[in-house]
């Protein structure tokens, strides 16, 4: 599959942008077990073009987590092409549109999925867009605004004669926000639509390595996108990976392992964002990893409230110690949920 020139090879899986859980030090950790393209946390176009720290510092990225995509959402044409411009100059592979964000804070005024709501100036927006940037672009989006409006089979068709380079799907409504099962029979069909070219990528509760495979086999996406499956578990690429590839389960990660890579997130994290604000993001991901060890409360408290690196290390070395002989197969996973990690 390929976005404008960037080649994603076949069946390419994504690390879905999400909210204060993809900055650059998580999306290291999901390039590192093979997501194929990664993307940042949504950007706002205003708070970009008023030069607020917060969203210049989103803009962050690293060599090494190539191809990536910048993600920007705002409701007004103007600023969202200039935040475009911006964005470019940080110099992403892919400049990737957000029309599917349900919280009310931002659908509400018009923005993220808000725009299904208007579909002429969703187009509108993308083409002023895609003319202003050099670089490929891309829509992230939903299914409609709500069951009554599910309009994602035309609006991909309009979007890709804006001249978007792919589009991806969430098999859900705004009004659905995370509730109830994706839907892929829509995605399916605007895949099948003969005259769709661009590819489609899946997105919505791809949890294991068969949801992924049906993805491609059952529903035709040329790539799949994944999300909250990855919290505590950027392996999770490398798995999928090996099921298309061999038809074959790799087992869970040993405590010992998990005690690394947990180790080698913090350090990039602290290393990204320095120890203050490194420990404080990394709060949200730690305890995932170890997600399923019996009588873990007390240490998992530990986890969430040290506030220095050695002791967090120390605290790791204890996990191993303690839960070294844990068979991790028997850790039973967690529904996939709606909220903030
Ligand atoms: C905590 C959280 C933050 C999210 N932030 C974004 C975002 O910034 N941009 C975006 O396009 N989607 C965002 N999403 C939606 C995800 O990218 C994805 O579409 C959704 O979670 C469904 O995929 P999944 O079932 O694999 O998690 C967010 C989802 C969650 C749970």
């Amino acid at each position: 599959m390929h976005i404008g020139p960037v080649d994603l090879g076949e069946k390419p899986l994504l690390l879905a942008p999400m909210e204060d859980v993809t900055d650059p030090s998580f999306r290291y950790m999901c390039k590192k077990f093979g997501a194929d393209m990664v993307c940042t946390e949504f950007i706002s176009s205003d708070g970009l073009i008023r030069d607020a720290a917060g969203s210049l510092a989103k803009l962050r990225i690293d060599e090494q987590e190539r191809p990536v995509a910048i993600q920007l959402y705002g409701h007004l044409i103007e600023p969202m092409v200039e935040a475009a411009i911006m964005a470019e100059r940080a110099r992403p592979d892919v400049i990737d549109i957000n029309f599917g964000c349900p919280m009310k804070k931002i659908a509400a005024r018009g923005a993220g999925s808000g725009m299904m709501r208007d579909v002429p100036l969703m187009v509108e927006m993308t083409r002023r867009i895609v003319d202003a940037v050099r670089l490929p672009v891309t829509v992230k989006t939903r299914l409609g605004w709500d069951e009554e409006s599910k309009n994602i089979v035309q609006i991909a068709e309009r979007l890709q004669d804006a001249g978007i380079s792919a589009l991806t799907i969430h098999g859900r409504t705004r009004a659905q926000m995370y509730r109830g099962a994706a839907d892929w029979t829509l995605i399916g069909e605007v895949k099948n639509n003969p005259r769709i070219r661009i590819p489609i990528i899946g997105n919505g509760d791809v949890s294991s390595p068969q949801a992924a495979a049906e993805a491609f086999d059952r529903w035709g996406v040329d790539g799949v996108m994944i999300g909250r499956a990855t919290y505590g578990r950027p392996w999770i690429f490398g798995e999928v990976r090996h099921f298309l590839d061999t038809g074959e389960f790799l087992p869970q990660p040993t405590v010992a392992r998990r005690v690394a890579i947990a180790r080698e997130h913090l350090l990039k994290s602290v290393e990204v964002k320095g120890p203050v604000v490194g420990i404080l993001e990394m709060r949200r991901h730690m305890s995932n990893y170890f997600k399923g060890l019996p009588d873990f409360r007390a240490t998992r408290l530990q986890l969430v409230t040290l506030t220095e690196v050695d002791r967090l290390l120390e605290t790791l070395g204890t996990i191993e110690e303690r839960w070294g002989d844990f068979d991790m197969s028997r850790a039973v996973p967690t529904p996939l949920g709606g909220g903030k990690i």
